[in-house]
């Protein structure tokens, strides 16, 4: 399908790119699978086992936060809260006791209210760990600690190697963490890191699939007036990227809920006109993940009562899902917490094939920069 020299844009070829920038962000912090004992060694003086930790963050950048806080929270038993950056940089108050530990996640190092977010922690002594792709870049230079991610430059305004690399690394953080709180044993930790290594070749693998399904959707789907995008669980930050990317892309109005809010009052919206994209992969080896898995196979069976028009992401193979939707993205199958990392991927693509549908200039969409710094 596409080789190099056929990218017509620079966000596809970011797209494509990201089995190499995910190998090359995880060799950062791996050696002979195990995490590099200096990685270890400076997330020690950021991470605090008895505190709450805050995560700001921006865009696309706060839905790696949202998948973060499941992360952190499921995998090694923290408490997490995520914020938008504008909001936590201006919350004012007699300050934040609550949370020795803030994380700021930013592809550019640079957004302004993240960075605000950033020195506002720093001011009031709070431990601070930036995970950025620009390893020169402010937040990099004034955190305690710099989580560099090695996506490589990213020139299309879309965000998408930056976004999983951002996942990656987020990742290999609750990885240390769950070690270091015993929540995670060694055997389960060179699982954890063989499954995390087995995601860049399945991207590789599924990436021309999902390259001319996608093209065929954003044909069918071109006169939508709007997408409704729902996500249970961690899936949840995938469907808010989706949707967001899909905006951006292609000036096509898009929400992402969590599934279970959609009867709640966005399902009025729900029309021949008004498709549903809905996240329904499974890790079968996960309880907590078969149990929404099953909740959204109810869903889609309403959905479908209600002649609703939906795409759903589903595991290859899953017969049941392909028979309750209008059209089946498949995803081979993962664990939970590596799903996320697959499901992005052909939402990604199909924002891009809408944008080319609606004519937009997808690498530089309207009204949007790269970073956003306040003059
Ligand atoms: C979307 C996108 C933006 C950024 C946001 C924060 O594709 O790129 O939503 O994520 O402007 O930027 P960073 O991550 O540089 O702080």
């Amino acid at each position: 399908m596409a080789t190099t020299a056929q990218f017509e844009h620079e966000m596809l070829r970011e797209i494509y790119e990201q089995p190499e920038a995910l190998r090359r962000t995880i060799e950062l912090y791996l050696a002979a699978d195990r995490l590099k004992p200096d990685f270890a060694a400076r997330l020690a003086a950021w991470s605090s086992p008895e505190g709450e930790i805050l995560i700001a963050a921006s865009g696309s950048s706060r839905h790696s936060g949202l998948y973060a806080e499941i992360l952190l929270e499921d995998l090694c038993g923290l408490a997490v809260d995520v914020e938008y950056a504008s909001e936590y940089s201006c919350r004012g108050g007699s300050g934040d006791q609550r949370h020795p530990s803030v994380l700021v996640l930013s592809q550019s190092g640079e957004t302004s209210d993240t960075l605000a977010s950033l020195e506002e922690a720093r001011r009031r002594g709070q431990k601070t760990l930036a995970i950025t792709n620009a390893v020169a870049s402010t937040m990099a230079h004034e955190a305690d600690v710099s989580m560099p991610l090695a996506a490589g430059v990213e020139r299309a305004v879309p965000a998408t190697k930056s976004f999983t690399c951002q996942l990656a690394a987020l990742y290999l953080l609750a990885l240390y963490e769950g070690a270091q709180l015993g929540r995670i044993e060694v055997a389960e930790l060179a699982a954890h890191v063989a499954r995390l290594h087995a995601i860049a070749a399945a991207l590789e693998a599924q990436l021309d699939g999902w390259h001319e399904q996608t093209a065929r959707l954003a044909q069918n789907y071109r006169d939508a007036a709007t997408f409704l995008y729902l996500g249970r669980g961690i899936h949840y930050a995938i469907a808010r990227e989706g949707a967001l990317k899909l905006k951006e892309a292609s000036y096509v109005h898009a929400e992402g809920y969590p599934s279970g809010e959609l009867k709640h009052g966005p399902n009025a919206l729900v029309s021949e006109r008004v498709p549903l994209v809905v996240l329904a992969t499974v890790d079968h080896a996960l309880d907590a993940s078969v149990m929404r898995y099953e909740k959204t196979l109810q869903l889609l069976r309403d959905l479908k009562a209600q002649g609703a028009r939906v795409i759903a992401l589903a595991n290859s193979g899953d017969a049941e899902v392909g028979a309750l939707s209008s059209d089946c993205i498949r995803v081979e199958a993962a664990s939970e917490y590596l799903l996320p990392l697959l499901e992005v991927v052909p939402l990604q693509l199909f924002a891009y094939f809408m944008a080319l549908r609606h004519g937009v200039d997808v690498d530089r969409p309207r009204n949007l920069s790269k970073a956003v710094v306040e003059k």
